[in-house]
């Protein structure tokens, strides 16, 4: 007997889809990405709404639609537009990688998102969740989306003791998924599940007297809900220390760099930062000549800044700075006048300084 066969004695599944699914028919939250099945569409909003709510991705997908309407909009638009269109939604590789994988779509399958696993995995930025996804709900295929909400929910109605931050307790709830899955509506029996954990089986406080498959709830019979899911900490955030400079010259252009083309916020803009691990303030304007070739004058401090990543956090101490000889700035550093600021993709760290000019 497997692990997910021993989990799953006793527990009803006919019935238990009957509930979930009957609830969601009723009470389905109006999304726009549920308007229809194009996989595109599904497509896009499973990246967005990776690591993101609900509410901060809507105006995201409507703006995003409307500048990439297919997914040939979006296989031949420049980068930095696809990043404007990101811009405030964080974890930018997954923009990046999308637009990847839909150009890998156009030239390898004709422009048409695949339908089964195996060439669905091979896209950039493709992972088990958002392959069952598109699977499940563009094309109604029995398929596991397994993420943490999922997790939440089966690990309380099953009483699942698992450690969820582990790899293998996910591909332990994907088993019992494709157990447990309706193959008459496996796209809606998906996403009532997704909805359950977003508006009922919540995090903390779970509406159980409310939820619709309350008389199958392990976890909620033994009054153990609030203990689960069971999640080892994530080890402790790194915290970066930054002087971040806005550089004006006299003609009150202001001085901003493209970040590297890899790892964190990559091939977005930002204003000038020096790393306050290697240097004390005092030493801010010869590191900067020494690293940029140009003579900056530091100003007064404008404010500090926090913004915290998934893995580290910055701390951000605002400067103003003059330019001093007007050169020719170095390859890395571009001199643009603050209306056209807009125009360029910034990290949201980097937007809130703005206010600062
Ligand atoms: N979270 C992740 N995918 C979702 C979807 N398709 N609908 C609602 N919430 C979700």
């Amino acid at each position: 007997m497997t692990v997910q066969d021993t989990t799953l004695q006793n527990f009803n599944i006919s019935t238990f889809q009957e509930d979930l699914l009957s609830w969601y028919y009723a009470n389905k939250r109006d999304l726009p990405w549920r308007k229809d099945h194009d996989p595109y569409k599904v497509w896009v909003s499973e990246i967005m709404l990776q690591q993101t709510k609900v509410d901060t991705v809507i105006p995201y997908f409507h703006n995003f639609l409307e500048k990439f309407p297919t997914l040939y909009d979006l296989a031949t638009a420049d980068e930095q537009e696809v990043l404007k269109a990101w811009e405030g939604l964080g974890y930018y590789s997954r923009a990046r990688n999308l637009q990847h994988a839909v150009r890998e779509v156009v030239e390898n399958y004709g422009g048409k998102v695949p339908d089964n696993p195996k060439e669905l995995e091979g896209l950039k930025g493709i992972g088990s969740y958002t392959k069952g996804a598109i699977l499940s709900i563009a094309f109604n295929q029995p398929e596991p989306a397994v993420d943490g909400n999922v997790m939440r929910v089966f690990s309380r109605v099953l009483n699942i003791d698992d450690d969820i931050a582990q790899a293998k307790t996910k591909k332990l709830f994907e088993s019992v998924t494709r157990e447990v899955i309706s193959h008459e509506d496996p796209s809606s029996f998906n996403q009532a599940i997704m909805d359950l954990g977003a508006t009922i089986c919540t995090p903390k406080s779970p509406a159980c007297l409310i939820c619709p498959v309350q008389q199958h709830c392990q976890a909620f019979e033994l009054g153990v809900e609030q203990q689960l899911p069971i999640k080892t900490k994530a080890n402790k955030n790194k915290k970066l220390s930054y002087a971040a400079l806005l550089i004006k010259n006299h003609q009150g252009e202001v001085a901003i760099e493209q970040r590297p083309e890899d790892g964190l916020l990559a091939n977005l803009w930002q204003f000038p930062m020096v790393p306050l691990q290697d240097i004390t303030t005092d030493l801010i304007e010869s590191w900067f000549y020494s690293q940029y070739g140009m003579e900056i004058r530091l100003g007064q401090k404008q404010g500090k800044l926090k913004h915290v990543f998934s893995h580290l956090t910055w701390y951000l101490e605002i400067f103003e700075a003059e330019l001093l000889r007007d050169i020719q700035p170095t390859n890395k550093v571009i001199l643009v006048g603050e209306d056209e600021l807009e125009s360029y993709p910034f990290p949201v760290s980097h937007q809130k300084m703005m206010q600062f000019l």
